[in-house]
């Protein structure tokens, strides 16, 4: 045979090649795009004569989609099986002759009254055994199959209607999916469908008898049929902590069945272009969004950082919280490779218990870090602020006028600006730089540990969150780039890991812990970490036995402290205040003591400790401090003892690389110096940020 010409065999390599590696679909979200801005609309809600005008005004703010619809059933299902979607198609065209892409709804957290009226059973019931009526939004339970019919049919027709057009950018199911803290239902599909989850889970009774723990108080179950969802108004004393843990787990399983029931639906009739998500409220408990990271090609949020609760700082309750909000896009980022916050707060609102105007520019602040997190889109509710109805006094980017912007739209407008002129600057080619990348950190987050804590706190002072955040707040300081990952996620890819009270371990968990400090990892373990089992039962052996080995140290006793009381905790000197939980150690030999308790009768005894594992480190801190001053200080600590150059930022000074650009955004109260290289030239901002400030530069 002769042999083929170099061309030839190239261009064979070529086709080869091309054949064995299938063609990666698109993303609807390119690098290149950084991330999108958009907003609210409901067209439904104000005259056609004025939607050209609305959506002209959008694009003058240099906005780039409009979100609409997921209120919309009473006008798209005016009455049952007659779809209206003329007055939709009309205000989508309006959005595709300005260049406006459109986020459609599905409309399904306000079912139409007639819906209500002629099948009342799809209203939930709530705790007290109260049926909720027609009138607000999410009283209908997703588990009915009743529901479930009318959601398919809406959804089908929504789909065939828009799957193809080429305006739709993307689907949001639903909004906020929840029952507004009425959750869950307690109607006898919830309660059918538990009794069905349990029984897939446990078989028998007899297990679930075992795992729940029954034998105490003789509450041994002798069918499935007589368990109900667990709810206190109908119990006397405490309720099982087991059967709480399963009717979270179920509930969130079934709020994911759900979104993925209306996924399917969406995903039969559209374009493989369009893609799918949900509005996940910001740390909200029971509904799960790592449960739906593989069925959506973005996990959004909503986010209203500033009504009036005090956050951080002197200025928090106009600033909001630094740490939980990206704390929050670290952890949506992480699920699926795609974030984005779909709710932003616009200015003032009108639901908290007080309602503070933002500062001077925060919302500026909260887009730009959201751009910092890596977010591919930032949308806002809403456009207009409305003249009638619940949300009143509620700000949107246009006044009462319909017409003129507000401080809130004005500070959208400009962050679109920015972002128009960051895309013309984006390189390709850019890496992140190795001294950031050198400290990057993992926190792992398990919503399991989080409920299970949750729902037997040993101390109404300890809150979860916070002694997550403790720690988050220490990393920024350091300048780290951090993902906040669930145990799903490879551990080897972070230098530094932090586990914070991750309470329910298996020893394949601990392993693969020891297995990453041992091949080089610096792993640190926070407080009630490791101290039950799945199940959530204690270990019939030491306190937190299966990590003891590991940490290089005996955990005697823990104590709680009541307000006011604060214990001390000492390290390098300095003491921190500490009341909501301490663990008293014992170090192995080999061990190194980190903190010791200074007061109380166990003054002098160990609270953090840290030994050489293989090629990397175990740090364990039993105590969690009021301010996290002690946790900073720790992480410090570990971060120098591996060699790693930090940072010294002041707490809430956040500066993050995101696609080649640094991003300094500064939520204390004072002005802080941008970490720029002299000489570089700055794309938006001053080298000295004010509060509320942001500062955008290229390496
Ligand atoms: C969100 C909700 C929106 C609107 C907004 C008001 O939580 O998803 O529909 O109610 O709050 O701030």
């Amino acid at each position: 045979m002769k042999p083929l010409p170099l061309r030839a065999l190239a261009a064979l390599t070529l086709i080869l090649a091309a054949r064995s590696v299938p063609a990666q679909p698109a993303s609807p979200f390119p690098t290149a795009d950084l991330m999108r801005i958009g907003v609210y609309y409901y067209p439904e809600a104000w005259p056609e004569s004025q939607w050209a005008r609305d959506i002209a005004n959008m694009k003058k703010m240099n906005l780039e989609f409009v979100h609409m619809g997921e209120f919309a059933w009473a006008f798209m299902e005016p009455t049952e099986g007659h779809y209206d979607f003329g007055w939709l198609d009309r205000a989508v065209k309006l959005c595709a002759d300005q260049g406006l892409k459109v986020i459609l709804c599905t409309p399904t957290p306000t079912p139409p009254v007639w819906l209500s009226q002629n099948h009342p059973e799809i209203l939930m019931i709530d705790a007290n055994g109260r049926q909720m009526l027609h009138g607000t939004r999410q009283q209908a339970t997703w588990s009915s199959a009743v529901y479930r019919g009318y959601v398919g049919k809406i959804d089908a027709e929504l789909a065939k209607h828009f799957g193809h057009n080429p305006t739709v950018w993307g689907w949001q199911l639903d909004n906020e999916l929840s029952h507004y803290g009425k959750e869950p239902d307690y109607g006898d599909a919830s309660q059918i469908k538990f009794r069905a989850w349990l029984k897939a889970k446990y078989g028998t009774v007899e297990a679930l008898n075992r795992d729940w723990g029954n034998s105490f108080w003789s509450q041994m179950y002798q069918n499935f049929d007589q368990i109900r969802l667990p709810n206190q108004a109908e119990e006397v004393a405490q309720m099982n902590p087991h059967s709480i843990l399963d009717s979270q787990r179920w509930f969130a399983d079934e709020a994911a069945d759900y979104l993925r029931f209306q996924t399917g639906i969406l995903r039969q009739y559209c374009d493989s272009r369009q893609w799918v998500t949900t509005n996940f409220m910001h740390m909200f408990p029971m509904v799960d969004p790592a449960r739906s990271a593989k069925d959506f090609e973005i996990i959004t949020w909503t986010h209203y950082p500033a009504h009036g609760n005090l956050n951080e700082g002197p200025l928090g309750f106009r600033l909001g919280s630094a740490a939980s909000m990206s704390f929050y896009h670290d952890y949506t980022r992480t699920l699926n490779g795609n974030e984005g916050l779909m709710e932003l707060q616009p200015g003032q609102v009108n639901w908290g218990e007080v309602n503070p105007q933002p500062y001077p520019g925060a919302v500026h602040l909260w887009i730009m870090r959201a751009f910092a997190a890596g977010a591919k889109l930032v949308c806002s509710y809403r456009f207009r602020e409305v003249l009638s109805g619940a949300e009143m006094y509620h700000f949107g980017f246009v006044g009462t006028d319909g017409v003129t912007p507000t401080t809130g739209g004005e500070q959208y407008a400009q962050a679109a600006r920015e972002m128009a002129l960051l895309r013309e600057r984006y390189r390709p080619e850019a890496r992140m730089p190795a001294a950031y990348a050198a400290r990057r950190t993992a926190i792992l987050y398990s919503i399991d540990s989080r409920w299970d804590v949750d729902n037997h706190k040993q101390s109404i002072r300890w809150d979860t969150i916070e002694h997550m955040l403790r720690y988050y707040r220490g990393l920024k300081e350091l300048g780290a780039p951090v993902d906040v990952i669930t145990e799903d996620k490879d551990f080897s890819a972070y230098p530094f890991l932090v586990v914070p009270a991750d309470q329910l371990v298996d020893a394949a968990l601990v392993e693969r812990w020891r297995d990453y400090a041992s091949k080089g990892g610096h792993l640190v373990i926070t407080c009630r970490t490791g101290q039950k089992d799945r199940r959530g039962h204690l270990w019939e052996g030491p306190w937190a036995a299966p990590i003891l080995d590991l940490i290089g140290a005996k955990i005697r006793f823990y104590d709680t402290l009541p307000a006011p009381v604060a214990g001390k905790v000492e390290a390098d000197g300095q003491a921190h205040d500490w009341f909501s939980w301490g663990e008293i150690l014992e170090p192995n030999d080999g061990t190194t003591e980190l903190a010791h308790y200074a007061d109380q009768y166990y003054a002098g005894r160990t609270a953090a400790v840290t030994r050489p594992l293989g090629r990397g480190t175990v740090t364990y801190v039993g105590v969690d401090t009021q301010d996290g001053s002690l946790e900073a200080r720790l992480l410090r600590g570990v971060f120098t003892r591996a060699g790693v150059a930090v940072e010294n930022f002041a707490p809430d000074f956040l500066v993050d690389w995101r696609d080649g650009f640094w991003v300094a955004t500064n939520f204390t109260e004072r002005t802080q110096l941008a970490p720029v290289a002299p000489g570089l030239p700055l794309l938006a901002g001053s080298r000295e940020v004010p509060t509320a400030g942001v500062t955008v530069w290229q390496e």
